[in-house]
């Protein structure tokens, strides 16, 4: 069921049940981050490898004190001029979180999600929740509260409708390995904003897409049922002119006029990446239903907003390099 009730979503976790939440990110499957069984739960609804650990939530710096064994001068600023906000702190976990929320890392993932009816929920509580993105392992995440229900719907008691996410990506993932702030996930707060507030130039975790540090990291994630191909769509349309259905999906530029294109989705028609962040799941889940034998899209600018749209629209498109032959 869908609906706006804080007070039905806080009995359904009291009781250890799992419920969809809003975040500014994504929508992310809520269970009480105390409890085993309900952080198992999670895992099984969403089908996801206990390898892949989750990340807390929480509503306040003092919530985060209670998951963390410290919380370095550093990361604590950073979380002071972020925070509630669209990025995840890595720090070392206390010993009353369980394992399988860290997938036994010795680091615990914490965030306070900037969403006013979430952030009202995390209050009511006595315990923080853990919440991955709410989609099937491997799937786009979802946006809005009908994404949800049309995945997962009749798996969840509950889904807390916050409206349309307004980020519409991911946290970016910060860790500090030896003092130096590493980014282990790109998301909706930006490398660029991210030095400026640390003064500090941040490394990029190397990416090893076996045993990935997080599953964000995994070569392909956040991907459509139907081929998608990263590129230049004029030069990826004539290399594929076998495809009947091919859906552009672009960032400002309409690509009128293409053979064989029968359906498009434009990520800004204005160039503005906050709105291309806004659209982009949305956009990949409406090209997926509509039964195209080809997804075209194509990469933003390398820079703000762009890099982490670039790194999802790179995971999605990665299964496409042995897609099936018509
Ligand atoms: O914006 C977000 O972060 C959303 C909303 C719902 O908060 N959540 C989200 O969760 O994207 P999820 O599970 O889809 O992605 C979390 C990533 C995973 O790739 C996971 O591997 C990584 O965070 N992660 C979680 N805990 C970790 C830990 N202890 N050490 C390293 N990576 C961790
Ligand atoms: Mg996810």
């Amino acid at each position: 069921m869908i609906g706006t009730s804080i007070v039905q979503a806080k009995m359904l976790l009291e009781q250890a049940k799992v419920v969809a939440i809003p975040t500014e990110t994504v929508y992310g499957l809520a269970g009480n981050a105390l409890d085993k069984a309900a952080v198992a739960q999670i895992f099984h609804i969403k089908n996801r490898p206990f390898f892949d650990p989750l990340i807390v939530h929480t509503h306040s710096l003092a919530g985060i004190d209670e998951l963390v064994q410290e919380f370095p001068v550093a990361a604590r600023r950073l979380a002071e001029q972020t925070m509630p906000g669209a990025v995840t702190l890595l720090l070392p976990k206390r010993s009353h979180i369980p394992d399988l929320v860290t997938s036994g890392l010795p680091n615990v993932a914490v965030r306070i999600p900037n969403h006013p009816l979430t952030l009202a929920l995390l209050s009511s509580l006595s315990f923080p929740l853990a919440a991955p993105s709410a989609n099937p392992f491997g799937y786009i995440s979802p946006t809005t509260a009908q994404h949800v229900a049309d995945q997962l719907g009749d798996r969840l008691p509950y889904i807390l409708d916050g409206g349309a996410c307004s980020i519409g990506i991911e946290s970016t993932i910060v860790g500090f390995p030896n003092q130096q702030a590493t980014i282990y996930r790109m998301g909706g707060m930006t490398i660029e904003l991210l030095e400026d507030l640390l003064q500090q130039k941040i490394v990029l975790a190397p990416q090893q897409s076996n045993s990935p540090q997080t599953a964000g990291q995994l070569d392909q994630h956040y991907s459509p049922t139907a081929p998608m191909l990263l590129g230049n769509i004029e030069q990826l349309i004539n290399t594929h002119s076998d495809r009947q259905r091919i859906g552009v999906l672009s960032f400002q530029n309409p690509y009128l006029h293409l053979p064989n294109v029968v359906e498009r989705f434009i990520l800004s028609p204005d160039g503005d990446m906050i709105i291309a962040a806004q659209h982009l799941f949305a956009a990949m889940r409406y090209l997926d239903a509509q039964h195209l034998d080809l997804i075209i899209a194509e990469p933003l600018p390398e820079i703000g907003l762009g890099r982490a749209i670039n790194d999802r629209l790179r995971r999605a498109a990665a299964k496409a390099t042995h897609f099936p032959p018509l």
